[in-house]
């Protein structure tokens, strides 16, 4: 049986991008396997240093999370912090981490190319995530295009000190990514990223979700002119949520000339609200309820705890702490 892993961090509401890159495919990886996803609140204080917005946020993941169809009878939804063996299995993979790995790495690299000081945790952020995937003897981890790279960083990390320690102690575990929904783009045409302010979250109000829509930005093309539906932020996000057929009829709408941007937006607009409508009355159900969601996550984070206290004991006698 497979063992799946994937985390998301709770640093806002959770977006498209999340969704059709990691979500969705999580929730279908549940029917085929052991599934552990997790809200990687550890990750998230890298950036966010307000209690209460942290709070906020990881319950709102688990919400959005489980209105979208995760099951806690087949996945375990945990908070990463409820699982501490993250933190001791990250101090003994930094033993083992050389620097110019991380100093590779992109979320690194992108913080000194804008003059940014990054933080310790955020240098080090590679080393938690591959202690998370490598907790749970991890063989699939689906996860967006932005971070095959940690992925390969916990391959590599792994395979070292398989090395040096017994071939075996940890299972090398393989990114999972759908080519058609790894970079799902935002409102500004780059990568949807909650970074770049360009987001579309799962479950706005209907009149902030709309304003949103209309705000993609577009080229001048006039109305009257033919469009090129591939370079369009609209059409891509219209092809994650509307039907074949909407499609194709956008795609020939693009090409004839006669319809302009903001008709577009209109389609774009319903399909998403449409797409999201039974999501959103389960999601309404959960949150009557925020214990019952609490719960949830707790006794899943006992079930993850376990797995990750036989890891740990296992890790402990290779390296010679026990
Ligand atoms: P995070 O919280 O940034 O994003 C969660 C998931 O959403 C995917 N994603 C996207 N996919 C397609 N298009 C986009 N525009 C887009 N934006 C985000 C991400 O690729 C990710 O799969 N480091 C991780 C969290 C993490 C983790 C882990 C993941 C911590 N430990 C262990 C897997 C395994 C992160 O920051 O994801």
């Amino acid at each position: 049986m497979k063992r799946i892993l994937s985390g998301i961090k709770p640093t806002g509401a959770p977006h498209l991008g999340n969704y059709f890159g990691m979500m969705k495919p999580a929730i279908e990886w549940q029917e085929k396997g052991e599934a552990f996803y997790f809200i990687a609140d550890y990750h998230a204080l890298t950036s966010v240093h307000d209690p209460k917005a942290l709070r906020e946020n990881t319950r709102a993941v688990a919400l959005d999370f489980l209105a979208c169809g995760l099951d806690p009878a087949k996945a375990v939804l945990f908070r990463q912090s409820d699982v501490p063996e993250h933190t001791e299995l990250a101090w003994l993979l930094s033993c083992h981490t050389p620097m110019p790995m991380l100093e590779n790495c992109h979320a690194f690299k992108d913080h000194l190319a804008k003059n940014k000081t990054p933080n310790h945790g955020l240098f080090a952020y590679p080393v938690l995530m591959a202690a998370d995937i490598l907790l749970y003897d991890s063989n699939v981890v689906p996860v967006g295009r932005d971070q095959k790279q940690h992925v390969e960083v916990t391959r590599d990390i792994a395979g070292s000190i398989n090395r040096t320690y017994g071939e075996g102690l940890f299972v090398i575990p393989e990114a999972s990514i759908i080519p058609q929904l790894a970079t799902v783009v935002g409102l500004d045409g780059q990568k949807m990223s909650k970074s770049y302010n360009n987001t579309i979250g799962l479950f706005e109000e209907e009149k902030a979700l709309r304003k949103k829509i209309m705000s993609i930005v577009t080229d001048s093309t006039p109305v009257e002119a033919p469009k090129d539906p591939a370079g369009s932020s609209i059409g891509a996000l219209y092809r994650l949520v509307a039907g074949e057929a909407d499609v194709e009829k956008m795609e020939a709408d693009f090409r004839a000339g006669g319809t302009g941007y903001g008709d577009f937006k209109k389609r774009l607009f319903e399909s998403l609200w449409e797409f999201f409508r039974p999501m959103r009355q389960r999601r309404a159900e959960l949150a009557s309820d925020p214990g019952a969601v609490d719960a949830i996550v707790k006794a899943a984070g006992e079930r993850a705890r376990a797995v990750a206290h036989r890891t740990m004991e296992r890790v402990r006698t290779a390296v010679g702490l026990r």
